[in-house]
């Protein structure tokens, strides 16, 4: 079945919908996103992805403002929409300044926002013994210095991962005047002596909901973490390796830089953390 999509106000099958060509996102990737998982049909942590997406389109100049109330209700319906299909979904979001007349870096004040969501079925293993790490190299962070905006504009990330995978390895960690900011669509944990670190949220990383997530199940739960700066000499002698996201959730780096991280197998922190989460999700689910 076809995915059925939301743009601009209507409903529709995704092949019809199109965008013109002088919308700014298509030439300026003057625009920003969001990506929200949605578990056993329901949408998860969406207060924090509205407040995220709030902060971007904020950061941006980008005049477009809904409630939680009625982000809840769009995403609610594209769920509705899709979800016979498949009951684990990833929503995407995209708001862009919109259509002008002509492309001029300089945009009139009166342009309505482009409105674009759509949800694709994912498949996250909630089997954690069939989870396997990764491998990944370091790289240096070539870019701008306002990544804590959710922006489209995404070619030094897409470069950069893309070289990690030239070079044999699944993602790449980014290192920027000598620490570890995040990797390129992830933000990064690492445990030295049982203790969960992972960098402090800044202009220079993505405040993931996934890290936060972490963070606030630490402080509930049996671990500890500290948010603090990790040097490259600590990521490379950390015990475990961890990057975050919704689409991932929590993915083991056994090897960096062509060498294992700790013993070279996926450590016992990232057990007890990946089945916290789980529970945390289940529960969730449970509570609808
Ligand atoms: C650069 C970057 N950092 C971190 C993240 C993780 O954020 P979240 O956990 O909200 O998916 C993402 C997700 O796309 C990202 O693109």
């Amino acid at each position: 079945m076809t995915p059925v999509v939301y743009l601009n106000g209507e409903f529709m099958p995704l092949q019809q919908a199109k965008v013109s060509v002088l919308d700014r996102g298509f030439l300026f990737g003057d625009g920003v996103y969001e990506v929200i998982p949605v578990y056993q049909g329901k949408v998860f942590r969406l207060k924090e992805h509205v407040q995220r997406l709030q902060r971007s389109l904020d950061a941006t100049n980008i005049r477009l403002y809904k409630t939680e109330q009625s982000w809840g209700m769009l995403f609610e319906q594209v769920v509705a929409h899709n979800a016979p299909q498949a009951k684990e979904l990833s929503i995407y979001v995209q708001v862009t300044r919109g259509v002008a007349e002509k492309r001029d870096h300089i945009c009139p004040a009166d342009i309505e926002p482009t409105l674009f969501v759509m949800a694709t079925p994912v498949c996250i293993s909630v089997d954690l013994d069939s989870v396997t790490g990764i491998r990944a190299i370091t790289l240096p962070d070539n870019r701008w210095t306002r990544c804590y905006i959710k922006s489209v504009c995404l070619l030094p990330n897409i470069l950069l991962k893309q070289q990690a995978l030239d070079q044999g390895a699944e993602d790449v960690l980014l290192i920027r005047d000598g620490y570890v900011t995040e990797a390129a669509a992830s933000n990064v944990f690492i445990v030295k002596n049982g203790l969960l670190q992972t960098p402090p949220k800044d202009n220079l990383i993505l405040g993931g909901i996934t890290r936060d997530l972490i963070v606030e199940l630490a402080v509930q739960g049996d671990f500890q973490c500290q948010e603090k700066a990790i040097s490259e000499a600590e990521l490379a002698a950390a015990d475990e390796i961890w990057v975050t996201s919704s689409t991932r959730e929590i993915v083991p780096v056994i090897e960096l830089n062509d060498k294992p991280v700790g013993d070279g197998n996926i450590g016992s922190m990232w057990y007890t953390v990946a089945k916290c989460f789980q529970a945390y999700k289940a529960q969730l689910a449970e509570n609808r």
